[in-house]
């Protein structure tokens, strides 16, 4: 039960929802959970990673590739489907346990017949190109069934199209859709294959046709009553960006051979793939169903969008659900979604911090574009890593025009996140490649951005960072925002760190670097800020450290008081003329991420009084902000608090419940950070789990709801199995692990040796 999405009954309003919620992916592409007879009215969507196009002046997004799967259907001349006939059946269902994506619908037909359809289908883990779909119709009366099915070259897009020179054509059963964007010429190519299972004695008509942008195949046949015509479909997607020669070519060869060898063993190759994800990534939750299945499913989300094939890509913010937020990568992927891979899967969190390696010019470039040194992150970074964010972001409602944000010039903390990110992994990992195969370059071109953008001030002896956005969006342009500051001190400290490590163990990629990046004359500054960069401190009485200068000078209302100020539903609050931005409510969690990200350097009073203080004055108007709070609640020892944070985060893909529109632009879609929230709240936060290099940290502080909790870890290279009850925790060292390795559970140190179990009281 708890590894099946399920809606039951049609509903023509959850089209657009339900194309997110039953989402299939594997990293490579996203194909949303559309069905088959629908087109790109119902947003149906083929998402490519990491493949962008612009058109004219408009935003450069991610191209959405021809639909492989596009069946209609008709019987005895009257079309069919969930858009036009009367539907008395309907369920869509997802298993997330291996991925499958189908339906089933019963339709009314001519005749007072009735015809049942079934479909099942899969994206590829093993062979990312590939997507399979099975698709079975039954008629209870003799009738002519006709099925169109094909590709559909006409795709949804926001601000398409983008693919020019849409080229379909049939080569003997195959059909074909080659194009090219329109702005780097980059190929897509779109092969499939049809087969029946062969049911005795049919007659078909098979007939090539092309509509508009459709190339079908036609096929009718007399249904026999009780009879099931079941046929298969081979599909293969490849682009110019995935270094074949002829992409058409290999998409043609590649869905032959999935063909030749048909969709039940594909379908069992892939099944065994989801497995071996699985056997890692699952968490156990007994006691609470509801959280189990949100929590699954926020893992699925996870799993089916790594991108475990790449190093040149990154997770957007919106996954693979579609062109929304352009298909940028924020820094949602750094401080929400690595924590994720680190303990699960760190060689894809090495594949996401390598894409910051790769696209290290584009923020050279940026930082260069406002004046400064070393490298400034793209706010919104695509392939490249320019920045994809505009500098007027957001449409205000009242007026129909663009507004001036500063999310892309003033959001410097992206820059930290990012050395964060890298940070962490070597940390977590002591895979010291990732430093020396650019990773080293990255931090140190980070910091000399900060240090070009810091402010020295003589009379205080300080240095400040003035002029920024930190997390919480509708603030800008402030002055030494706490989190900034912190983010910023710890840029510092990495880069010294790891000029300190390449100098004792690498001392000619040390020098050779310093040298190339002329980094010599920054050394000093590098010591000098580190030392007198002033960092917001707890108030002497409220130990309520100022989210940023002035902060307490606004005017301090409830969030029932600033919603009752709001005229339209989609109004922007932040920004210049935003509600928000003259009171002291935060869009996000933006101290209360500081406290929690450095938990070890405040004391429980101070994280209790922030937590207190921020909490009623907090939005949540961004899916990554609840997760924060359960964080730092389970830190400070109320699960209780933390739990319907956890479940807000956990839960809202499946619910729908979050927001649609930022002023008129729609930013629905799945939400990997929130997803990855769900897994922080759950393992650091419930489970109390961090890793400081080789030992293991456990300091469990389980929701009352919750009878246990079971899960994996990867810690320096080897897997432990943790399983929590309300009193102790048993620790295994799974088959293959060579060395003992500490875990301090609840403070009690215990070594753990190799393929051993051992028990720990905790309370
Ligand atoms: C949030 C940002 C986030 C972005 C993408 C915005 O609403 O405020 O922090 O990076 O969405 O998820």
């Amino acid at each position: 039960m708890s590894w099946i999405i399920e809606e039951k009954g049609y509903k023509k309003d959850n089209v657009e929802l339900n194309g997110n919620k039953f989402l299939l992916g594997n990293g490579y592409m996203g194909y949303r959970g559309t069905l088959e007879e629908f087109e790109k009215g119902q947003l149906v969507a083929c998402n490519l990673l990491g493949v962008y196009d612009k058109v004219g002046d408009k935003w450069r997004e991610p191209v959405n590739a021809p639909n492989g799967f596009y069946t209609g259907l008709s019987c005895d001349q009257t079309t069919l489907g969930t858009l036009n006939s009367e539907t008395p059946e309907h369920s869509q269902w997802l298993d997330i346990k291996s991925g499958l994506h189908s339906r089933r619908s019963v339709f009314s037909a001519p005749e007072g017949n009735r015809i049942e359809v079934e479909s099942q289908r899969f994206l590829g883990l093993f062979n990312v190109h590939l997507m399979c779909m099975k698709y079975s119709i039954k008629a209870a009366n003799k009738c002519n069934i006709e099925i169109k099915t094909g590709i559909d070259g006409e795709v949804w897009d926001i601000n398409g199209p983008h693919l020019t020179q849409l080229k379909p054509r049939a080569k003997g059963e195959q059909l074909v859709i080659d194009a090219a964007t329109g702005e780097l010429g980059c190929k897509v190519s779109v092969a499939e294959s049809m087969a029946f299972a062969g049911e005795a004695g049919v007659e078909m008509n098979q007939q090539i046709v092309a509509e508009d942008k459709k190339i079908l195949r036609k096929v009718t046949f007399k249904a026999q009553p009780g009879q099931v015509y079941t046929f298969f479909k081979y599909v293969s997607v490849y682009t110019g960006n995935d270094g074949v020669e002829d992409p058409s070519a290999s998409a043609e060869a590649d869905c032959l051979n999935a063909k030749t060898t048909g969709y039940d063993e594909l379908s069992a190759r892939n099944t065994a793939e989801w497995g071996k994800r699985w056997k890692i990534s699952d968490v156990k939750i007994s006691g609470d169903d509801t959280a189990q299945l949100a929590l699954r499913y926020s893992i699925y989300h996870l799993l089916s969008i790594a991108p475990a094939h790449s190093d040149k890509a990154s997770i957007p913010a919106r996954g693979l659900s579609g062109q929304v937020y352009k298909g940028a990568i924020f820094w949602d992927t750094e401080m929400f979604m690595l924590p994720f891979f680190l303990y699960t899967n760190p060689d894809i969190a090495r594949n996401l911090m390598r894409y910051r390696v790769h696209t290290l010019d584009g923020a050279r470039r940026k930082a260069v574009e406002y004046g400064y040194r070393g490298a400034y992150y793209a706010w919104e970074s695509q392939d490249t890593g320019d920045d994809a964010c505009t500098h007027f972001n957001v449409t205000d409602v009242f007026t129909g025009r663009p507004m001036r944000t500063y999310f892309r010039d003033k959001q410097i903390h992206i820059s930290t996140d990012v050395v964060y990110g890298i940070w962490q992994y070597f940390s977590m990992t002591g895979d010291e490649s990732i430093l020396l195969e650019g990773g080293a370059e990255v931090i140190l071109e980070c910091a000399r951005f900060l240090m070009s953008y810091a402010y020295f001030k003589k009379d205080k002896n300080r240095y400040e960072i003035l002029d920024v956005t930190g997390p919480d969006e509708y603030h800008e342009r402030v002055n030494n925002n706490a989190f900034t500051n912190k983010m910023v001190k710890n840029t510092l400290e990495v880069a010294g760190k790891t000029l300190k490590l390449l100098k004792e163990k690498h001392a000619a990629v040390c020098s050779e670097l310093v040298n190339r990046l002329g980094y010599e004359p920054e050394l000093d500054i590098l010591n000098e800020m580190n030392e007198l960069l002033y960092i917001p401190q707890p108030d002497g009485n409220s130990l309520v450290i100022e989210q940023f200068d002035g902060y307490h000078r606004l005017e301090d209302i409830s969030l029932k008081e600033l919603k009752s100020r709001i005229i339209d539903p989609n109004e922007y609050l932040g920004g210049g003329n935003g509600i928000a931005a003259t009171t002291k409510i935060l869009k996000q969690a933006d101290t209360v991420l500081m406290l929690n990200l450095f938990k070890d350097r405040y004391s429980y009073e101070v994280k209790k009084a922030n937590w207190e203080y921020y909490e009623p004055r907090t939005e949540h108007g961004s899916s990554l902000s609840p997760c924060v709070y359960a964080l730092l609640a389970t830190d400070i020892g109320n699960p209780e608090w933390a739990y319907k944070y956890f479940l807000k985060t956990a839960t809202i893909d499946l619910t729908g419940e979050s927001k649609q529109y930022a002023g008129t632009i729609y930013i629905g879609g799945t939400h990997p950070a929130a997803n990855g929230g769900a897994w922080m709240a759950a393992i650091l936060g419930f489970a109390g789990v961090s890793c400081s290099g080789s030992t293991g940290i456990i300091n469990p502080r389980l929701p009352a709801a919750w009878d246990s909790l079971e899960f994996n870890l990867v810690l320096g290279g080897q897997i432990f199995g943790v399983a929590i009850d309300k009193s102790s925790v048993t620790l295994h060292s799974e088959e293959g692990n060579t060395a003992d390795f500490i875990f301090y559970i609840a403070g009690q140190p215990v070594s753990c040796k190799p393929e051993q179990s051992i028990s720990v009281n905790y309370n």
